[in-house]
């Protein structure tokens, strides 16, 4: 990376960026917000077709999601998913990595295992995106393939990295893709958009014990193989 320090190149912002689910009480001006959003969708996608649509949901209109979500949420209610997420039964060697990154998250707030109610405090937060600057919604026509999913990934992922190379900071939420039909309803969209997930995004809260946490990953031999 001829002209770049060294902390500045690509690699480094890989690494360093992790999910940040404290900000500070920073602006993000929407021409950065913008530029990030054509960066992203730079990315790869099958037939160059682009799919998914990305909602930065503000005012009044995030106040009343947030306040729905919340009310959903702590209400226990129920509705069915736009996708499948997570296979079902999760098999245990992936339930251990999501114990894993669960534990990574409550051990950094110092919430104890069978502490409940602190870990319902901290999944409620999903539904505020975790008070960032910026609260996106992202969402896919229903009619796209898998494929498709896997293409909108890879823009989700470069957002992530063109804000961490601005100095902000990211956190995807697939919390909010349990409810599609009241974030449709509230945000008044098409039923032909799925939620996919949604996204915080802002500057992180530097001193924020839950931005503390880390995740593992696997070894490069559990899942690269050279064959032949
Ligand atoms: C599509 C997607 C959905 C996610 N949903 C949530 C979520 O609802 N709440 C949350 O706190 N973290 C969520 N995460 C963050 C993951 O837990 C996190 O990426 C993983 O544990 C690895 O940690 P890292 O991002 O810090 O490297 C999500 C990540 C992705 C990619």
């Amino acid at each position: 990376m001829a002209g770049l320090r060294a902390h500045e190149g690509l690699p480094d912002w890989m690494d360093a960026r992790h999910s940040t689910r404290a900000y500070a009480p920073r602006e993000v001006p929407l021409p950065l917000l913008q530029n990030l959003l054509v960066q992203a969708r730079r990315a790869p996608s099958g037939a160059n077709l682009q799919p998914g649509h990305f909602y930065a949901v503000q005012g009044e209109m995030r106040q009343r999601l947030t306040t729905a979500l919340e009310t959903a949420w702590a209400a226990g209610a129920q509705e069915s998913e736009d996708y499948p997420y997570f296979p079902r039964p999760l098999p245990l060697s992936l339930r251990r990595r999501q114990v894993a990154a669960a534990q990574a998250l409550y051990s950094a707030l110092a919430v104890a295992r069978e502490d409940r109610a602190g870990r319902d405090r901290q999944f409620a937060r999903n539904f505020r995106f975790f008070d960032a600057p910026v609260a996106m919604v992202i969402t896919i026509d229903r009619s796209m393939g898998s494929g498709c999913y896997m293409d909108l990934g890879m823009a989700i992922y470069g957002l992530m990295l063109a804000a961490q190379a601005q100095g902000l900071a990211t956190c995807a939420i697939g919390a909010l893709a349990s409810y599609p039909e009241l974030i449709r309803r509230t945000l008044a969209l098409p039923d032909s958009q799925a939620v996919v997930c949604g996204l915080a995004l802002g500057y992180a809260q530097a001193d924020a014990p839950v931005n503390r946490t880390r995740t593992e990953r696997s070894p490069l031999a559990d899942f690269f193989t050279v064959l032949g």
